[in-house]
């Protein structure tokens, strides 16, 4: 069995969501965030599976995007705010994909340009769950896949030369079909940035939120999670 990539995303996010409620880490009632992108996008929907069949109820999720808003409301989950009286500011578990997994299981997330809410989400969460394709497991990060850091719009040159300062070379991401640079959710800006060197992940994820115009950087080195890679042979690894 050769699978392709996007089979590994759509086998892993079911996979972890059967797997999670098996191992009872996944129950009724839990307050659940809910990730972005092409791999947690299966994950939402074996959610809404899981719930149809009744094996799930009273489950109030938290979405971190538009993308993911929209896929519960098509989906009938029941999507809360992080401020509202439900949720209180906390969730039981979050569940996302990643753009790169290191060995430490720090990760590099925003690929998708969702990294602030996704942040808050995870870093609000008693448990984070990672869902992966076999390419986001690498050796180091910082050097491949360019960080996302979301800044605010009259920052972009002052912020890009602070983070010159640090050693990266920085990238204004730009719209598809959409002239101009990506505005997120949130109405800001996204510089993705490369070191050459082998950056510390951890040091650099508090670093590069110390630079005023800096509203977050998609280093997720705070909250370890437990990872499901999904790879080509159709197995899922748990680290
Ligand atoms: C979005 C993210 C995504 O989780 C990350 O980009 C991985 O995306 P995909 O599962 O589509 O490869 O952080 O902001």
């Amino acid at each position: 069995m050769s699978l392709t990539q996007s089979e590994q995303k759509a086998l892993v996010g079911k996979y972890a969501i059967d797997k999670l409620i098996e191992q009872k880490r996944f129950f009724s009632g839990m307050k659940i965030g809910l990730g972005t992108g092409s791999t947690a996008m299966p994950a939402v929907e074996r959610l809404s599976e899981r719930i149809k069949d009744g094996t799930l109820s009273d489950i109030k999720a938290v979405a971190t995007s538009f993308q993911t808003t929209i896929a519960c409301e098509n989906l009938g989950i029941p999507v809360f705010s992080m401020n509202a009286k439900e949720i209180g500011g906390h969730l039981d578990l979050a569940i996302d994909g990643a753009d790169e997994i290191d060995p430490e299981k720090r990760l590099i997330k925003g690929g998708g340009g969702a990294l602030l809410i996704e942040k808050i989400v995870a870093y609000n969460a008693d448990s984070f769950v990672i869902v992966a394709d076999q390419s986001k497991d690498v050796s180091s990060i910082g050097t491949g896949f360019a960080v996302p850091v979301e800044i605010v719009a009259e920052a972009r040159v002052t912020v890009t030369q602070a983070l010159e300062k640090l050693g990266a070379t920085c990238v204004l991401r730009q719209g598809v079909r959409k002239a101009g640079p990506v505005i997120t959710d949130n109405g800001n800006l996204i510089l993705d940035i490369l070191w050459k060197e082998i950056p510390d992940a951890a040091e650099m994820e508090n670093e590069i939120n110390r630079i005023v115009g800096v509203v977050e950087n998609g280093f997720f080195c705070k909250n370890t999670p437990t990872v499901f890679i999904a790879r080509e042979d159709g197995s899922v690894i748990e680290r």
